[in-house]
This record gives C-alpha cells, sequence and structure tokens, in this order.
C-alpha cells in the first residue's frame, strides 16, 4: 500500500503542479432543537482559501486572488444565497429532526466542489455524512444513499429529490460556476499555487523502541507543493520498514513529514535519509546519520595524530637541548 501511494505521489509529481479541486465545505452543528451553528469553508485541495463568517453571512477571502474573476456583484449574490441556504437547512432538519431520529447533539457534514481531471476534464461532486458516516451524494443530478446511511439515507434522498428548485440551483453552482471559478482561480492563484519552496531536513533519534534498538527520525519541512518523496537508505539501497507520518499543515501553506525506521544500535552507522522534491531539481537532498560517531572519528583521526606529532616534537627538541 505505501510502496503504491509513494508511485502515485510520483506520478502526480510529474504530471501536476499545485492543486487542482475546489471544495467547498459545510459543517453543521446541532447541540439541541434550539442551538445550530453552521461552518463554511471553501479549499483549493487542502489549502484553504475562503471562510465564512456566519454572523454576518459573508465570505472571507483569506487570499487577495480567492476571488478569482468571480465580480463583486456574482459574490453579492453568492454570499446571498448562501444565507439563505444555510437558514433553510438549519429550518429543514430541526424540523425533521424527530421524524428522523436524530439525537441531539448531531452534525451534518457537506462537501461539494469540482475537480479537474488529466485530459481537461472537469467533474463535479458532492457528498455529505452524518455523526462522520457517509450518508449520501450526488450522481448526474440523483441522490444516492450511502449504505452506511441505511433505511434514514433512502428516505432521506428521495425527500430531498422533490426540492426541485435547489436541486437545480446546486447543479448550476456545481456544474457552471465550480468549474469556471476553478480555472480561474487557478490562474489567479498561480504565483502562489505553483511556487517551489525547498524543504529543509534534519535527524533526530525518537524514543528507544526497544533494548539495543534505535528509532532514527529523519524531518523534512517548509516544502511546496505537496509530493515529496523520503526514505532511508543504505548506500544505494532503500530501507524497509520506514513509517511515514501524516503530511502535516505548517501555516505558511509549507508541509513537514517525518519519516522514522527502527534499527538495531550497530546498524545506523551508514544509513542516510534521502529526500526527492520537485523543488530540489534533482539535487536530493542527502543526510547521513551517525555525527556522533563521526565526531569520534575525527578525534581519532586528527587530534590524537596531532597531539602525538606535539609530544614527539617535544620531546625531539628536548633531546636536541
Ligand atoms: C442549546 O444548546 C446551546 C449551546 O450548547 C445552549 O447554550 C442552550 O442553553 C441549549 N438550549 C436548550 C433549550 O437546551
Ligand atoms: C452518470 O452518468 C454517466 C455518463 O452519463 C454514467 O457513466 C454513470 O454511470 C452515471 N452514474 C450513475 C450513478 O447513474
Ligand atoms: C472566468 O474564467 C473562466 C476560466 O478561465 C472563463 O471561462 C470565464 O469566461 C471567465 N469569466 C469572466 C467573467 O471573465
Amino acid at each position: 500500500m505505501p510502496c503504491l501511494f509513494f508511485l502515485l505521489v510520483l506520478l502526480l509529481f510529474t504530471a501536476f503542479q499545485g492543486p487542482t479541486s475546489f471544495r467547498v465545505i459545510q459543517i453543521s452543528s446541532f447541540a439541541n432543537s434550539t442551538w445550530a451553528h453552521n461552518q463554511g469553508s471553501g479549499w483549493l485541495d487542502d489549502l484553504q482559501i475562503q471562510g465564512w463568517n456566519s454572523d454576518s453571512g459573508t465570505a472571507i477571502f483569506l487570499k487577495p486572488w480567492s476571488k478569482g474573476n468571480i465580480s463583486d456583484e456574482e459574490v453579492a449574490e453568492l454570499e446571498e444565497l448562501f444565507q439563505v441556504y444555510f437558514f433553510l437547512f438549519t429550518q429543514e432538519i430541526q424540523g425533521y429532526a424527530s421524524e428522523f431520529q436524530l439525537e441531539y447533539p448531531f452534525q451534518i457534514q457537506g462537501i461539494a466542489g469540482c475537480e479537474l481531471h488529466a485530459g481537461g476534464s472537469i467533474v463535479s461532486f458532492l457528498r455529505g455524512a452524518l455523526g462522520g458516516l457517509d450518508f449520501l451524494s450526488f450522481e448526474n443530478d440523483t441522490c444516492v444513499p450511502a449504505p452506511e446511511g441505511g433505511i434514514r439515507s433512502r428516505i432521506f434522498c428521495a425527500l430531498i429529490m422533490q426540492y426541485k428548485i435547489a436541486i437545480y440551483i446546486v447543479k448550476k453552482l456545481l456544474v457552471e460556476i465550480c468549474p469556471r471559478y476553478l480555472l480561474s482561480v487557478l490562474y489567479s492563484g498561480k504565483a502562489e499555487l505553483q511556487r517551489q519552496v525547498k524543504p529543509e531536513a534534519w535527524l533526530s533519534s525518537g524514543p528507544s523502541p526497544g533494548p539495543g534498538r534505535l528509532l532514527l527520525v529523519c524531518h523534512v519541512s517548509g516544502f511546496y507543493p505537496k509530493p515529496v518523496w523520503v526514505r532511508w537508505m543504505l548506500g544505494e539501497q532503500e530501507q524497509p520498514g520506514i513509517q511515514h507520518s501524516d503530511l502535516l499543515p505548517n501555516a505558511d501553506w509549507t508541509w513537514y513529514l517525518r519519516a522514522t525506521l527502527d534499527v538495531a544500535a550497530g546498524e545506523a552507522a551508514g544509513l542516510s535519509c534521502r529526500v526527492k522534491h520537485s523543488s530540489l531539481e534533482g539535487q536530493d537532498i542527502i543526510l547521513h546519520w551517525g555525527h556522533p560517531i563521526s565526531i569520534g572519528f575525527i578525534f581519532l583521526a586528527i587530534i590524537v595524530p596531532s597531539l602525538i606529532l606535539l609530544v614527539c616534537l617535544a620531546l625531539w627538541y628536548k633531546r636536541r637541548w
């Protein structure tokens, strides 16, 4: 599995630079029959470019280019649409809560957007989850209940399909506006989305996994875009058993990854951590494990002979006198 994943990442890495999808995420929390809160945000892959101020009912553009080529009037129309949507959504869910045996508190998540595929086609999607489990999705304008959602999901889908106008609007947003916006925002944010930032890498040892064993940790941080390749190597040979952490975001839109290897203490010397990233243009970062050993080695190889030489010289001088 990890192998396949990294192969995929490597493929992506050569094919695309930067994000390829836009999605709006809705998180609605229903605390009790009278209290609900909606959160909204807009993302290019995993980079957030928009927020939603639910008090004022307005979008927050987190980047100067987050609007793409959507005009201010269109932004105002969309904001109004979302205000109405959040209001009606909350009302409808609260209205149907007892019929659907939804027990407070519960949370509903929605994700909708569009994605640029290789070849230039753009595919739209919409999925909903209840309490963290898939609940429904939309395919070809049809609500498809998720198996995890059981009968509740099926009834809910049948109900939703009666809201013809809402479905028409959602379809327009997903199939017309989203692709247009995605292309324009990928263009307006190009300088930032397609930038190349070099990683920094450093080594440390983690908590010992057991007696006589070492946990070697290779940290790689501050790189952009996301695809990266980090391995522990012995010469040109990849070491098996590497654990990769999740890719974690830094605040400045760069990423962090850790690759750890559990080895017998005697086998650590000679291992190196190798990092490949598009920003490095083929100049891989290679860090060798074993600084304590090399300091010891320097001591033995340089300082001790120098001391011996000094002592010899001193003795020689003394004898000549
Ligand atoms: C509903 O939940 C909110 C937020 O947790 C709380 O402040 C409020 O008192 C609750 N109302 C009732 C009627 O339980
Ligand atoms: C949606 O439409 C496409 C092409 O028209 C078709 O290939 C696909 O199977 C359809 N999906 C569903 C769930 O009907
Ligand atoms: C916005 O950008 C998209 C994609 O580049 C384009 O198709 C559309 O015509 C543009 N709209 C306006 C109003 O400029």
